[in-house]
């Protein structure tokens, strides 16, 4: 990304003052997680995607910040929903500060970003990115009814990651070609490529949650199986389990509380099954869609940019 490396700049100045409120807690808190880093992909999305088709001016860096905005957002309501003690390599606010102050913290963020959009008034992208949002909600609201459901099926699975993660990678794609004021085909090519490895992210989110480590991650591996949140390598595990091994896995998930233990068990099985193999398979798949779907944009360094993007996002280990 060193291509929009000045942008990038400009973007976390324009982020930073996006808190500012006149409230020390919400400032402070705001840097507390703006400040602690992130791979800022989804705001670097916005700027490439705008720039690959001709935008050069400074909206591009509204929508970034509307779009990570909402990104943390979630992130504070997420961390709340799954117990999370860290985000980010530090304590999350919600074990700094209680559930409380984040779900508003999550607010706030969330109510600056329709703020910024008013401003701007450009009633497509506001469409744009508040059906994305109603996606999330959608997303984490299928996600939590369904925690500790072994019954959870691949197509489901599918369903709740295309709506909490990949609706805002698409999202951040598309708004980069209206920005441009490009014609349909180019919006709905940037649209599929940033909702096809914005699938992938996830996917390969959901393999490291059990492959990684906290130190690496900055979040806590374990935490989907310690949360009972059923992912793919789980889900095609239990396809591949004799009755035996199922049966292992349900009385796991019967415990109150699922230990590093029983996190190790499951995770030697999953690997027996191949069921990070297939996890990666699928993600790969899913980039190359991503990568065809830029068929047809004229070759630019930032389409070059794009699409090491996208390839790196398989690679990734935190
Ligand atoms: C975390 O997103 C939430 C998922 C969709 C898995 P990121 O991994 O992009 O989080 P940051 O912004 O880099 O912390
Ligand atoms: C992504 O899912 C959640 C959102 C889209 C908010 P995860 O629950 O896997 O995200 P992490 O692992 O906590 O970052
Ligand atoms: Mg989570
Ligand atoms: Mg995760």
């Amino acid at each position: 990304m060193e291509i929009i490396s000045k942008e990038m700049e400009k973007f976390e100045r324009t982020l930073i003052e996006s808190t500012e409120s006149g409230v020390p807690f919400i400032e402070n808190a705001a840097r507390y997680v703006l400040e602690a880093g992130g791979k800022r992909i989804r705001p670097a999305l916005v700027i490439l995607s705008s720039r690959l088709l001709g935008y050069r001016g400074k909206r591009s860096l509204w929508y970034a910040t509307v779009i990570e905005l909402i990104h943390t957002a979630t992130l504070l309501h997420d961390d709340v929903l799954d117990n999370a003690k860290v985000r980010r390599g530090r304590p999350s606010v919600n074990s700094l500060f209680g559930n409380e102050p984040s779900v508003l913290l999550g607010d706030f963020f969330y109510s600056k970003a329709v703020e910024i959009m008013g401003r701007d008034g450009d009633s497509e992208l506001i469409r744009i990115v508040s059906r994305a949002t109603t996606e999330i909600a959608k997303g984490e609201i299928l996600e939590i009814i369904r925690t500790g459901d072994l019954g959870l099926k691949e197509e489901e699975y599918f369903e709740i990651i295309g709506k909490k993660t990949a609706a805002l990678f698409s999202a951040a794609c598309e708004i980069g070609a209206v920005l441009a004021k490009k014609g349909k085909k180019e919006r709905s090519k940037l649209k599929e490529f940033g909702e096809k490895i914005g699938f992938a992210f996830q996917l390969t989110d959901d393999a490291l949650d059990y492959l990684s480590t906290d130190l690496k991650l900055g979040k806590k591996v374990g935490t989907d199986l310690k949360e009972k949140k059923v992912t793919l390598p789980l889900i095609h595990t239990l396809k591949k389990a004799s009755k035996k091994e199922r049966e292992i896995i349900g009385e796991i998930f019967k415990k109150d509380r699922i230990g590093s233990r029983d996190f190790l068990k499951v995770k030697d099985l999953i690997e027996r099954k191949g069921g990070f193999e297939y996890t990666y398979k699928v993600a790969k798949r899913f980039v190359e869609e991503g990568v065809k779907s830029m068929e047809g944009i004229p070759k630019s360094p930032y389409r070059e940019s794009l699409l090491r993007l996208a390839l790196s996002i398989i690679e990734r280990k935190n």
